[in-house]
């Protein structure tokens, strides 16, 4: 490199990404923060720890955490990437929203190119960074390490928020003031991002980032594969987040000639607050990342909590003949409908055999389909088909497409493996499965589940020496799958589902409408589940029904289910006539007042459910002309506490008079806000807020403004 670049300058609406060449052909970041404000550079300390570089590499000189660390053909453990070429380019689809900057790397020793891809969505103030690692040589070099990107940041405290938990107890938010040093947050689980933690975070800068004021950082992978965040504190102060598909044991196997492309990094910097940063991920997510915005989400009815695998045709017409004339859209048939030589009954075997089971349906799938219309709603089905029994036909025929590692005892997830779709033979199967299932009937709804880890990474099809490449092949060869699914069959909405809560990532789910967030459907921790999620994702992609578990109040779990994309899964056949009214009556004001809302509102957090007793959340329309708030009590409040009865309001139009109504109220209830029936401005809503006298444990209100 002997020709100085000019600085790169990539500007989105409100944000400023700034890289330059140092005088011996780096790539440097000089600073990524808000137009006109602290461009919060990384700062040099005095040790030429190189700590501007943007995009660090292993062995030559760097002393922090490497974003590419390459073993050699020859051997040699030193990368070195200088600039070669800067090329940018408008969206291929001519989206003038849209801007992708492409910077070639080279090693100057080594037949190794690295193009940085940078694409700009100006409106939304995302960053999408990614690399294409191509290796030139003859023979096949090692990546130990692939990040698809490691910005760096500078300031004088940083706040990490991690959106963790565990099967069931999904989407905890759990804040912590990050100290000098390494600090991973990951997953090794291979098949799924989630289960212990979403391949998101959110960052403060200098303060604590949870509402609408200071600097923050949203970031994420749009991959459902293991992944890590290295949050790297340096000794000078500043901090880089080296960021990408990783796994432990997943030195990639690089063949001459190949090129890996590493999976998208997500960035959004707001000097507005979270709530700013939320809104404005859950834009970029509505016009770029999900699967069919606009399609209104169906209602469900699911039969997983009614029935389990206990069921047969009698049983779901019965259910089919109790759901009518709710207002269901779908039918959603879930686990046990397949296997006959190895019955699908219980958790213990059948997955892999996708016939129908003769004995369960003995008219199959297009009966079932039939039955379902007959009285006025959709049918959908649940596959789970990268997943394989030990007790199936597919294992009898084929053991060496599950994962494992032969000679040794299996370590089975829910007494299941997971098949080897790094091998194509495998991954053709799996369409196979869907093309099968989906093709032939009108089925109109689908659930992805996948309710196992890879507990034993071994792959039959890579052999001796590419073992490593499994977590990225698999994960490839996932969602090339998925794709075509969404692609093939853009009529059947999907849900992404991994035992829980587990694939909640926008590789997976630009693939689908929405995804299940949690087996535990008890309201009250529901309450806390999709306020965590909601930092993410939009609340029309996160699939909430009503149940029974936890035994709380029906209209409880009934209003933290309307604030998602509303279901059911309880045994209809056990519902009162009063609660088949008001489930009427529910599914109605959703889908005629609600969804319309908060399926494309910006969306607030009001109350935190962390902070007291109560959790309220607003979405408003972008035309600011229709809100709707909901509050729920979490737990009693304290005796007399009179002012934790007013909910603070945001979002609305100060110029615009909005009537207050108190909604989802089932027959006997009367409304309980005292501005119930009222129209108030704006300013008034704003500067007062609105009194919500609840005080009692899992007592709720729906405010439509
Ligand atoms: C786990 C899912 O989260 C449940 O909703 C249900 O589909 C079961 N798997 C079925 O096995």
């Amino acid at each position: 490199m002997n020709q100085p670049f000019p600085d790169l300058v990539i500007d989105t609406a409100r944000t400023r990404l700034t890289l330059g060449v140092s005088a011996d052909g780096l790539l440097v970041q000089k600073g990524y923060g808000a137009i006109g404000g602290d461009p919060r550079a990384p700062r040099e300390g005095d040790e030429q720890a190189r700590q501007l570089d943007f995009y660090p590499t292993y062995g030559d000189g760097y002393l922090g955490e490497p974003a590419l660390m390459v073993t050699h053909a020859d051997g040699d453990t030193a990368t070195r990437l200088t600039v070669s070429g800067v090329k940018t380019a408008a969206a291929a689809d001519g989206d003038p929203n849209v801007a992708l900057t492409e910077i070639e790397l080279r090693d100057p020793l080594q037949p190794l190119t690295v193009t940085l891809c940078l694409r700009a969505y100006h409106d939304e103030d995302v960053l999408q960074i990614w690399t294409r690692i191509r290796n030139g040589a003859d023979r096949a070099v090692t990546l130990h390490r692939y990040a698809s990107a490691a910005p760096a940041w500078r300031a004088d405290a940083y706040h990490l928020a991690q959106c963790c938990g565990a099967y069931a107890n999904e989407a905890n938010i759990v804040s912590e003031r990050l100290t000098p040093g390494l600090k991973v947050l990951g997953s090794n689980l291979l098949t799924r991002a989630a289960r212990m933690r979403a391949p998101m975070f959110l960052l403060g800068l200098d303060a604590a980032a949870d509402g609408e004021t200071g600097e923050v950082v949203i970031g994420g992978l749009q991959w459902p594969g293991s992944f890590q965040f290295g949050f790297d504190v340096d000794s000078t102060g500043n901090l880089r987040i080296v960021s990408g598909a990783h796994r432990v044991g997943g030195d990639y196997a690089l063949a001459a000639g190949q090129t890996l492309e590493t999976p998208l990094t997500l960035w959004l910097f707001s000097a507005d607050g979270a709530g700013a940063a939320t809104r404005a991920l859950h834009r970029w997510a509505r016009r770029y990342a999900v699967r069919q915005p606009e399609l209104p989400r169906p209602v469900l009815l699911n039969n997983w909590e009614a029935t389990g695998m206990q069921f047969d045709e009698a049983r779901l017409e019965g259910l089919f003949e109790d759901a009518k004339g709710i207002g269901f859209d779908t039918f959603l048939l879930d686990d046990g409908w397949f296997g006959n030589k190895h019955q699908r009954d219980d958790a213990r075997r059948g997955l892999g055999d996708w016939e129908v089971a003769g004995r369960k349906l003995p008219r199959g799938l297009g009966h079932l389909c039939e039955e379902a219309e007959r009285r006025g709603f959709n049918f959908g089905i649940w596959l789970e088909p990268e997943m394989i029994s030990p007790a199936s036909e597919l294992y009898e025929q084929h053991p060496d497409w599950a994962l494992g590692a032969p000679g040794r005892a299996p370590v089975l997830g829910r007494w299941q493996m997971v098949l080897d779709l790094a091998n194509p033979a495998v991954a053709d199967f799996v369409w196979q499965v869907i093309d099968r299932t989906l093709r032939p009937h009108p089925v109109k709804y689908v659930k992805w589940d996948a309710n196992s880890c890879v507990y034993q990474p071994g792959s039959r099809w890579l052999g001796a020496g590419r073992q490593g490449n499994l977590d990225f092949d698999y994960n490839t060869a996932l969602l090339a799958v998925m794709r075509r699914m969404a692609r093939e069959f853009p009529q059947i909405p999907g849900m992404l589902c991994a035992g829980g809560g587990g694939r909640a990532d926008y590789a997976a789910l630009a693939n689908f409408t929405s995804f299940w967030l949690s087996d535990n459907t008890d309201p009250l921790r529901r309450v806390f589940i999709q306020w965590g999620f909601s930092y993410f994702f939009p609340p029309e992609t996160q699939s909430a029904h009503v149940t029974r578990m936890g035994h709380r109040p029906l209209k409880f779990a009934v209003d933290v289910a309307l604030a998602g994309a509303l279901g059911f899964d309880l045994d209809i056949s056990r519902v009162t006539p009063e609660d088949r009214a008001f489930f009427r009556q529910t599914i109605a004001l959703y889908q005629r007042d609600l969804r319309p809302v908060t399926s494309g509102g910006e969306y607030y957090r009001l109350v935190s459910p962390y902070a007291g007793p109560r959790a309220a959340t607003l979405s408003v329309t972008p035309a600011r002309d229709r809100a709707v708030l909901f509050v729920y009590q979490t737990a009693d409040a304290a005796a007399g506490a009179a002012a934790g009865a007013v909910v603070p309001l945001r979002g609305l139009d100060a110029a615009k008079t909005y009537t207050v109504s108190e909604v989802s109220l089932p027959d006997g209830l009367a409304p309980r806000l005292p501005a119930h029936g009222t129209r108030l401005t704006g300013a008034e809503l704003l500067a007062g807020g609105l009194t919500v006298p609840l005080t009692r444990q899992c007592d709720s209100a729906v405010v439509l403004l």
